[in-house]
């Protein structure tokens, strides 16, 4: 099972969009996948259409005022072929305050998803734009983390708060997290997209993926309209662009908890 996450500190970069994108093309494909919605928020359970509040969700696994819910009864199928989801729920919101410092809390995630191992082939996880429970848990729980980055000037400052958050993780985590930064909204229209992106490969190089999202108003008719991408015609640029990152995800070794550990 190989586990990614989709994080970066700052909102609206695509984070919600990559993982469904790269979650329907994979379960398109024929491999098992679960999308876990991490984000209080809940995009992702909208978008998806399995909302989390009746059904249970990411916070019924820390057991809070009470036992922690399996998370098998948990997970949802959805309308589309191999793809399960595991919602997320407004509730979820209130996890730090009621956590606190309590140890162990931040394994909670991985030790979910190994009672899952053997149902899925993949997992993603679209984490919230705030460093806390969640997110640690997140990051705990992957072997890649893919931290989506909008084309534009300001970006690059969140990506570094980004990059600062998670060499703390790292250090807690006591290995690396490989990581792969995407490209999102890109325009090559506009001067603000083009040294952007300059920016980002002479700085990360090979730390970036070579495959770059475009600007393409159907992503956001999608997600209005609530449609993963592989529902897609394949010629249109935005799904043809997140295919060319899913090959390249592929073909990156895969370092599963498991390998590492060895
Ligand atoms: N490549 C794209 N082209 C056009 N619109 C896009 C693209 N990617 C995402 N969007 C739109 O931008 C908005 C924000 O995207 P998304 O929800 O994926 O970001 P996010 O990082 O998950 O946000 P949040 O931090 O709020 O969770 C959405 O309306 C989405 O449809
Ligand atoms: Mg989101």
């Amino acid at each position: 099972m190989r586990v990614w996450a989709v994080s970066n500190q700052k909102g609206g970069v695509g984070k919600t969009t990559t993982t469904v994108a790269l979650g329907s093309l994979l379960a398109a494909s024929g491999k098992r996948t679960l999308l876990i919605d991490m984000d209080p928020h809940a995009s992702l359970s909208g978008y998806i259409g399995v909302e989390g509040g009746a059904h249970g969700s990411v916070y019924d696994l820390f057991g809070i005022g009470g036992n922690p819910l399996p998370a098998g009864t948990l997970v949802h199928a959805t309308k589309w072929d191999h793809l399960s989801v595991l919602p997320a729920s407004a509730a979820m919101i209130t996890l730090d305050r009621q956590l606190g410092t309590r140890p162990g809390m931040g394994l909670i995630l991985a030790k979910a998803l190994a009672e899952l191992a053997s149902d899925f082939d993949h997992v993603l996880l679209d984490c919230p734009p705030t460093l806390g429970v969640l997110m640690v848990n997140a990051l705990a729980a992957s072997d890649r983390l893919l931290v989506p980055t909008q084309t534009e000037a300001l970006a690059l400052a969140g990506l570094e708060r980004m990059l600062r958050s998670l060499s703390m993780i790292e250090r807690s985590r006591g290995r690396p997290l490989p990581r792969t930064i995407v490209p999102t909204m890109f325009d090559a229209r506009t001067h603000a997209s083009r040294a952007c992106l300059e920016q980002l490969r002479e700085k990360y190089s090979d730390g970036v993926s070579h495959a770059v999202i475009p600007t393409d108003t159907q992503i956001r008719e999608a997600s209005a309209a609530g449609v993963p991408l592989a529902s897609w015609p394949a010629a249109r640029r935005g799904g043809l662009a997140y295919r060319q990152l899913l090959d390249e995800l592929l073909a990156s070794p895969a370092t599963s908890v498991a390998d590492a550990a060895a």
